[in-house]
C-alpha cells in the first residue's frame, strides 16, 4: 500500500449554499483520498460488507437460536458491576440494550399517572394547538408526543441515581480519551430534556421509517467530522471503531428540524407502560458499523454525483432498500417491555417504529439519552438551563412553550446536585 499523497478534503463548517455543487466537491475529494491510499473505493467499501456480513450472520444465528438479538442487562447487575465480560461483548457488539428493572415498576406507572395528572391540571389538552412539527404529527385532539419537558416526574427521572448509574455505565463503553484529549466525561452527564409519549390503546399507527440520527451532511462536511470518519476515507478503514469518541463532541451541527444539538453516546427512553414486542415499537439495525457502509456508500460509481444515497439537510438521514438492503435485512425489534425497564441503542443506529393497527395496551415513554459532559453538551447546557428556569421548549424543539405558565413545574430548588451539575447551575 502506498501512502504518498494524502490530499486535504474540503469543509464547510455552515451549510453549504449550493448543496449540489458541495456534494460533488466532497465526494471527488474523499474518493481521491481514499485512492491516494492505494485502495480503491470498492475495496474499502468491500471491507466494510464484510464486516457488516460477519455481523447479519451472529444476529441470524442468535435468531435461529432462538436467542434474544437484544441485549438484554438487569439493572441490579449494572449496579453491582456484575455484569459479565460476555454480556459486555454482545452489548457492544449489538450496540443496543434493554436495562430489565432500571426502574420499579410501580415507580414507574406512578410516573404515568403524575404526568397525565400534570397536563390535565395545566389544562394542556384543551390548549393544544396540534404538532408543533411534522416530524411526529398524529391526527387527532389528543397528541400522542406530548411538548412537555419539565414535569416532576421527568425530572425525577433525569437526576436520578439508577438513571446516573446506567448512564455512566453506557458512556464507558466508548473510549473517550485520546490524542491528548479528554474527549467526554463519561460520569457526569448533560441534562438533554426530552418530550413524553403516550400512545393510547386501540391506535393505528403507520409508525416511522428506518433512519438515524447523528447528523446529515455535516457528517462529511465538516471539519471535525471527517476527522471523526477519518479512518474510513484514509485508506485505514480495518481501524474504524464507533465507539471512539474523538472528534465527536466538539464539532458544529448543521440546524434542521431533527437535529440533535448534543452528543449522545446513547439515545433512549424508559417505559412508563408495558409493551409487547408485536405492538408498534423500536426496531434497530443493530449493528454500530452500519456507519461506516453509511458514509461509504454513496460514494460508489452507481449513485448520481450530486446525491449521498437521499440524505439533504433539513430533512432526517434516511436508510433505504434501494441503497441499504443488507442492512435493512437485520432490523430486528426489542423485545416485550415491562413499565420501569429502560432502552437504549448507539446514537449512530438505523433505528423505526413498527406500524401497528388496533394497539393492545399503552405505549408510553419517557425520552432520556446518555449525553456525557463535553464541549458540545457543555454548549447546549446554556440554552437548557435557560429553558429550565423559564419552562420554555429547549432549544432543539419548536417553540411551544406550554409549561411557561405552568405554576407546578419542577422547580430550581427541587433539584439535587447531579440534576444542578447536569445544567452547570451553581
Ligand atoms: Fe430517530
Amino acid at each position: 500500500m502506498t501512502t504518498t499523497a494524502a490530499p486535504a478534503l474540503p469543509s464547510w463548517q455552515t451549510v453549504p449554499e449550493d448543496l449540489p455543487a458541495a456534494i460533488r466537491q466532497i465526494k471527488r475529494a474523499l474518493r481521491a483520498r481514499i485512492e491516494a491510499s492505494g485502495r480503491s473505493v470498492h475495496d474499502v467499501f468491500a471491507v466494510v460488507e464484510r464486516r457488516i456480513a460477519d455481523r447479519a450472520a451472529e444476529i441470524d444465528a442468535d435468531r435461529k437460536r432462538g436467542e434474544s438479538v437484544w441485549p438484554v442487562i438487569d439493572y441490579t447487575d449494572i449496579a453491582d458491576g456484575s455484569v459479565t465480560p460476555e454480556q459486555l461483548d454482545k452489548l457492544k457488539r449489538r450496540g443496543c440494550l434493554v436495562v430489565r428493572g432500571h426502574f420499579d415498576r410501580d415507580q414507574a406507572l406512578a410516573w404515568d399517572t403524575d404526568i397525565v395528572s400534570y397536563v390535565e391540571r395545566n389544562r394542556f389538552f384543551e390548549n393544544y394547538t396540534g404538532p408543533g412539527d411534522d416530524f411526529f404529527g398524529s391526527v387527532g385532539s389528543k397528541p400522542e408526543i406530548y411538548p412537555v419537558f419539565w414535569s416532576g416526574a421527568q425530572m425525577q427521572a433525569r437526576q436520578s441515581d439508577r438513571m446516573t448509574r446506567v448512564q455512566s455505565f453506557l458512556n464507558s463503553l466508548w473510549s473517550n480519551e485520546s490524542e491528548g484529549v479528554r474527549w467526554f466525561d463519561p460520569d457526569r452527564d448533560a441534562m438533554y430534556p426530552d418530550r413524553i409519549r403516550r400512545r393510547p390503546p386501540g391506535v393505528d399507527s403507520r409508525g416511522l421509517g428506518t433512519h438515524c440520527d447523528p447528523g446529515t451532511l455535516d457528517l462529511w462536511m465538516t471539519r471535525e467530522y471527517q476527522r471523526t470518519f477519518r479512518h474510513l476515507f484514509d485508506g485505514t478503514v480495518e481501524d474504524y471503531d464507533p465507539w471512539d469518541a474523538a472528534h465527536r463532541t466538539t464539532g458544529p451541527q448543521y440546524p434542521g428540524t431533527t437535529m440533535c444539538s448534543a452528543f449522545r453516546t446513547f439515545q433512549g427512553w424508559t417505559a412508563l407502560s408495558d409493551m409487547d414486542h408485536d405492538q408498534g415499537v423500536l426496531h434497530t439495525v443493530p449493528i454500530p458499523e452500519a456507519m461506516a457502509y453509511l458514509m461509504l456508500r454513496p460514494l460508489l460509481d452507481d449513485v448520481p454525483d450530486d446525491d449521498m444515497c437521499g440524505v439533504t439537510v433539513n430533512q432526517v438521514f434516511p436508510a433505504d432498500r434501494k441503497w441499504h438492503a443488507p442492512l435493512l435485512d437485520t432490523l430486528t425489534g426489542i423485545p416485550d417491555i415491562r413499565a420501569g425497564d429502560s432502552v437504549w441503542w448507539h446514537c449512530d443506529m438505523i433505528h423505526s417504529i413498527a406500524p401497528v393497527t388496533d394497539q393492545k395496551g399503552w405505549g408510553n415513554v419517557m425520552y432520556i439519552p446518555a449525553a456525557p459532559w463535553c464541549p458540545r453538551n457543555e454548549r447546549y447546557a446554556d440554552r437548557v438551563r435557560e429553558a429550565f428556569l423559564t419552562g420554555s421548549s429547549p432549544g432543539d424543539f419548536p417553540e411551544e412553550h406550554y409549561e411557561r405558565t405552568w405554576p407546578d413545574r419542577f422547580g430550581p430548588d427541587q433539584l439535587n446536585e447531579t440534576g444542578r451539575r447536569s445544567m452547570d447551575l451553581a
